[in-house]
């Protein structure tokens, strides 16, 4: 199956942080990508923009040594220099800002977007300047990146800080999990399925079980995780939005708001979490554990989480929802669970056995939906139940290559070129994560608890499994 480019109309970007790990790692690989796939115009204009001192031959030469290990020959990757360019700007103080201005004033009346790639602390600084310029007109986008906040508070600060000088309409929040395909087929398999949508509920559902494991660690990101711990990096953002899109009411219609407003239901929905139904880990290794990656020997950070939460609305009342991040754990493995409830009753006597049905979404990698559906042992020997899976990959379904389909980064930053809100998160719905998230852990701060130690390459503390047990039930294995 082709993918349909469709070339979006020519824009300029600028990147603020555009020497930065994120333009360097996610942002210019993208939009090379973009590029070579035909959909961003020869018109359009990629300024990078920081305080070294570069001009725009030496960025070029930067963004090449980037690109230098990405797919394409050196025709394609001259053709995308030739639309790169690079302003030096300071953008907590003045200069800089004139020259800039008087560049993008060339483009008037294109769509001009903001890639604020830099510390939350200067989303502030850099939107009052855009403002004081003339450079938050209509055709303005901003794009911000998680971490959005720390909590509720600087959340709050954050988006007053950008709404001083822009429309909501004009800011896009990046929570890069929704630009994973996969991620959207969860909505596909939910509201384009007659065949789901009537079991989806308390009623037929057992539990959810939402996966989300990496088998890397901290890396070279030591001191912003340690401030952060898995459930700031991962819970309240990506975890959250896996949460609400397979929770969520189906919405009247595909659209930003509609979408958003549904999300935000969820998310207001949540019950607080007792302390009894969460369990925090932090991996050991021998060379290097956590404490030894992040460097601080008494860090009570957690590189891993579980908890079980409720949904308190009609849909969900009863229904657990177990939900589960860590770092170097067994595999890399996101998976959702859909544990449908038992059948009511089993005409064939106890001892054929029984099997519930459960629903597996697979978001990476491999990914794809297995559903279990239980069938007669095959051969002589009476009526004896087994579960088989109904297994599809969409690679081998859809026959898209990897290398066709565009990754997160390369979908939500056409979007932000296109107007696309959908994909990008409201400041509504990102404050009313932190509101859930606050209380959890206020509560573990004020009872001083300590991550239970996991070893790297395990499926995580032994106490995550007992969580499951207390309740009867067991979590899915992590499988690559
Ligand atoms: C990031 C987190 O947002 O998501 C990282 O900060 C995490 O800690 C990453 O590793 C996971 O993203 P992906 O796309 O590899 O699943």
């Amino acid at each position: 199956m082709v993918s349909r480019v469709i070339p979006v109309d020519p824009f300029d970007l600028v990147i603020f942080g555009g020497t930065g790990d994120l333009a360097r790692g996610k942002i210019l690989p993208a939009l090379y990508r973009r590029w070579r796939a035909g959909q961003i115009p020869p018109g359009a204009r990629v300024i990078g923009a920081a305080r070294a001192a570069h001009d725009d031959e030496s960025y070029r030469v930067l963004v090449g040594q980037v690109l230098a290990a990405a797919d394409g020959g050196p025709d394609e990757l001259a053709g995308f220099l030739r639309i790169v360019a690079y302003q030096r700007i300071d953008v907590a103080a003045d200069a800089g800002w004139e020259a800039l201005a008087a560049r993008l004033a060339d483009g008037a009346g294109r769509v001009t977007a903001y890639y604020f790639s830099v510390a939350p602390g200067l989303f502030g600084s850099l939107a009052a300047r855009l403002q004081a310029h003339g450079l938050a007109g209509e055709g303005a986008r901003v794009v911000v990146e998680k971490p959005f906040g720390n909590d509720l508070a600087s959340a709050r600060r954050l988006n007053r800080d950008l709404a001083a000088h822009f429309e909501e309409s004009q800011i896009y929040r990046i929570d890069h999990y929704l630009g994973k395909e996969t991620v959207q087929n969860l909505m596909a398999v939910r509201f384009g399925n007659m065949l789901f949508e009537p079991l989806w509920n308390s009623q037929y559902v057992d539990h959810i079980q939402i996966t989300v494991a990496e088998t890397v660690g901290v890396g070279g990101r030591g001191a912003y995780y340690d401030g952060a711990g898995a459930m700031r990096d991962m819970v309240q953002n990506h975890l959250m939005q896996l949460l609400c899109l397979i929770a969520m009411e189906p919405p009247a219609r595909f659209a930003p708001d509609e979408l958003r407003d549904e999300k935000l239901k969820v998310i207001r929905a949540l019950d607080p979490v007792k302390p009894h139904h969460i369990v925090r880990g932090q991996y050991e290794q021998e060379s290097c554990g956590y404490r030894a990656a992040v460097g601080n020997p008494r860090s009570r950070t957690e590189s891993y989480i579980a908890l079980r939460t409720h949904i308190s609305n009609w849909r969900w009342a009863g229904t657990p929802f177990y939900l589960r991040t860590g770092k170097r754990l067994v595999a890399r493995s996101s998976v959702i669970n859909v544990m449908f409830k038992d059948a009511p009753h089993s005409i064939f006597g106890a001892e054929a056995g029984r099997h519930a049905n459960v629903l597996s979404i697979r978001l990476q990698p491999n990914e794809g939906i297995t559903l279990k559906v239980t069938i007669k042992e095959p051969g002589p020997g009476g009526m004896r139940l087994v579960d088989v899976p109904l297994d599809m990959s969409f690679a081998e379904a859809l026959g898209a290559e990897e290398h066709d389909r565009p990754d997160a980064y390369e979908r939500l930053i056409m979007d932000v070129i296109r107007g696309n809100q959908t994909l990008f998160m409201r400041g509504d719905e990102v404050e009313a994560a932190w509101a859930w998230t606050d209380p959890i852990i206020a509560g573990w701060e004020a009872r001083g608890d300590v991550p239970k130690p996991y070893d790297s390459g395990s499926t995580g503390p032994g106490d995550a499994e007992l969580l499951m047990q207390r309740d009867g039930r067991r979590w899915q294995g992590i499988k690559p």
